[in-house]
C-alpha cells in the first residue's frame, strides 16, 4: 500500500484505490455491520462478529441445553478464561500463560493494584502513594481511590497531567510513590503513551506499573514483556471485538505470579477449588487472578473476536490506524477550517492512538446529525467528537465520505434541530 505523503490532496477515487490495495481489507468480511453505515465507534464497542450469532446459538441449545452441567468439563467452559487468555497475549506481547479473561477492567484494576501495593509494602513499606492521570478513564480514577481509603494508614492516589507522564515523570517520582497506574492510550484525546520509555522512568523511580490496555489492546502493537511492565488490564469489547459486556483481561509479568495476593479470593482462584476446603490457598499459575464463575455465553462469544484480532498482524494494523487518521486530521484541516473545530488528538505518530477527536462548541448536536447519516462516532464532555479508526473494518473511503458529511452538516447547520439536542443515558 503507497499512501501519499499529503493526504490532504486525496480525492475520493484516491481513496477507493488505497482500499483495494488494502492487505487488511478481508477481515472487513469477518464483521457483520448493518448496512449503509459507517462505524467509527469501535473504541467504544467493536461490531458482531460473523459467527457470534452462531455461536451463542451451539453454547446455549448444545452445551447448555444437552451437555448440561457435564459442559464445565467436555465444553472446556472451565479452561476458557486462559485460552482466551493467551489469544489476548498474542496481541500485547504478554508471553504464554501470562494472561487470563476474566471480570471487568475496573475490577481486574482493583485487583492487580492492591496486588501491587503488597508487594511494595513488603519491599518498601514507606511508599503509599499511587500516580494515575487526571485525565485518566474516571473508573480507574474511582477505583484506586476506593482502593486507598479501604488501605487507610496514609495511602493516597495523586493525579498528574498528561504532560508530566509524556515528559517520564520530570517532578513525580519521589520516594513516596509505590504504584504509577497509566492508561496507554487517553480515552478522549487519542494520546498514546511510549510504553517502553515510561515504564523505565517508573522503575527508576523504584515504583511499579500497571498498564490499562482499554484503548491500545487490538490497536496497536504492545510488547509488555520487552517493555518489562508489571501488570496491565484492559477491555476486550472495544478493539478486540469481544461483544457489549465482554469480560476484561488481567496480565501479570511472569516474574510476579507467585507474590500476587488475590485481594478477592473467591473460590476460583484457589488451587483446588472442588475440594471445597475452608482454608484458602491460592492457585500457583494464572488462575489465581481470577475470583468466581464466570459468564460463559459472553465468554464464548468473546472468543470470536480474540482470534480475529490474534490473526491480525499488529503491525499492518498500527500502519493501516496511522494512515487512516493522518488522513482524517488532514481532510478535516483542510476541508472544515472555516469551522470553530480543533483537533485534540496528537499530530505525531508516536503520540497518536487509534482515534481522533475533535472538539466543536456543538459536539453533541453534531454526533446526533452524523449518526442519523448513518456515521456512527461517539461525543465526550466536553464538546469532544470521537472517531474511532479500526483497520480491521474502516477503509480510507469511509474516512472521505465522514469528513464530507461532516462538511455538509457544518455548513448547512444541519445539526441545529431540537432532536439533535436530546440526550440518552449513554452518549
Ligand atoms: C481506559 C478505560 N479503563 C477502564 C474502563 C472501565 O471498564 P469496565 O467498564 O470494563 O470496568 C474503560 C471503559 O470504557 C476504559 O475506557
Amino acid at each position: 500500500m503507497t499512501i501519499p505523503e499529503h493526504s490532504a490532496a486525496h480525492d475520493r477515487a484516491t481513496c477507493e484505490r488505497l482500499d483495494a490495495e488494502d492487505p487488511l481489507r478481508h477481515f472487513r468480511d469477518e464483521f457483520l455491520l448493518p448496512p449503509d453505515t459507517i462505524y467509527l465507534d469501535g473504541n467504544s464497542l467493536g461490531p458482531r462478529t460473523k459467527g457470534a450469532a452462531e455461536r451463542a446459538q451451539e453454547v446455549i441449545e448444545d452445551e447448555w441445553g444437552t451437555g448440561l452441567i457435564r459442559s464445565w468439563n467436555t465444553a472446556g467452559w472451565f479452561d476458557l478464561p486462559a485460552k482466551l487468555g493467551d489469544a489476548v497475549s498474542k496481541v500485547i506481547g504478554g508471553g504464554a500463560g501470562s494472561t487470563v479473561v476474566t471480570d471487568t477492567t475496573s475490577i481486574n484494576l482493583f485487583k492487580t493494584a492492591s496486588a501491587a501495593l503488597k508487594m511494595q509494602a513488603a519491599d518498601a513499606p514507606e511508599r503509599r502513594v499511587i500516580v494515575t492521570q487526571r485525565e485518566n478513564f474516571p473508573s480507574d480514577i474511582y477505583m484506586l481511590e476506593g482502593l486507598a481509603e479501604q488501605l487507610g494508614d496514609g495511602y493516597e492516589v495523586r493525579l498528574v497531567d498528561d504532560e508530566e507522564v509524556t515528559a517520564g515523570f520530570p517532578t513525580t517520582m519521589t520516594a513516596e510513590v509505590a504504584l504509577v497506574v497509566l492508561t496507554h492510550v487517553n480515552y478522549r484525546t487519542g494520546r498514546l503513551f511510549d510504553m517502553a520509555s515510561t515504564t523505565s522512568a517508573i522503575h527508576a523511580g523504584g515504583a511499579m506499573v500497571i498498564w490499562d490496555l482499554c484503548h491500545s489492546a487490538g490497536a496497536l502493537e504492545i510488547d509488555l514483556e520487552g517493555t518489562g511492565a508489571d501488570m496491565a488490564v484492559g477491555c476486550t469489547y472495544k478493539f478486540l471485538n469481544g461483544g457489549p459486556g465482554s469480560p476484561a483481561f488481567i496480565w501479570v509479568s511472569a516474574t510476579l505470579p507467585d507474590r500476587f495476593a488475590q485481594p478477592l479470593s473467591g473460590w476460583w482462584s484457589h488451587e483446588k477449588p472442588f475440594e471445597m476446603s475452608p482454608s484458602y490457598a491460592p492457585a500457583a499459575g494464572i488462575r489465581r487472578y481470577l475470583t468466581g464463575t464466570q459468564g460463559i455465553l459472553s465468554m464464548s462469544v468473546a472468543e470470536l473476536g480474540l482470534d480475529i484480532a490474534a490473526r491480525a498482524d499488529m503491525t499492518a494494523v498500527r500502519e493501516k490506524s496511522l494512515a487512516l487518521s493522518d488522513l482524517f486530521i488532514d481532510l478535516v484541516e483542510a476541508r472544515l477550517s472555516e469551522h470553530p473545530i480543533e483537533i485534540v488528538t496528537p499530530r505525531e505518530h508516536t503520540h497518536r492512538g487509534s482515534q481522533v477527536s475533535i472538539t466543536h462548541p456543538e459536539g453533541f448536536a453534531i454526533m446526533s446529525a452524523l449518526i442519523e447519516a448513518g456515521i456512527i462516532g461517539d461525543y465526550r464532555e466536553p464538546a469532544v467528537l470521537r472517531f474511532g479508526l479500526t483497520p480491521l473494518y474502516v477503509g480510507f473511503t469511509d474516512v472521505w465520505d465522514t469528513v464530507e458529511a461532516l462538511r455538509d452538516i457544518l455548513d448547512n447547520r444541519l445539526w441545529d434541530a431540537p432532536r439533535h439536542k436530546v440526550r440518552g443515558a449513554v452518549t
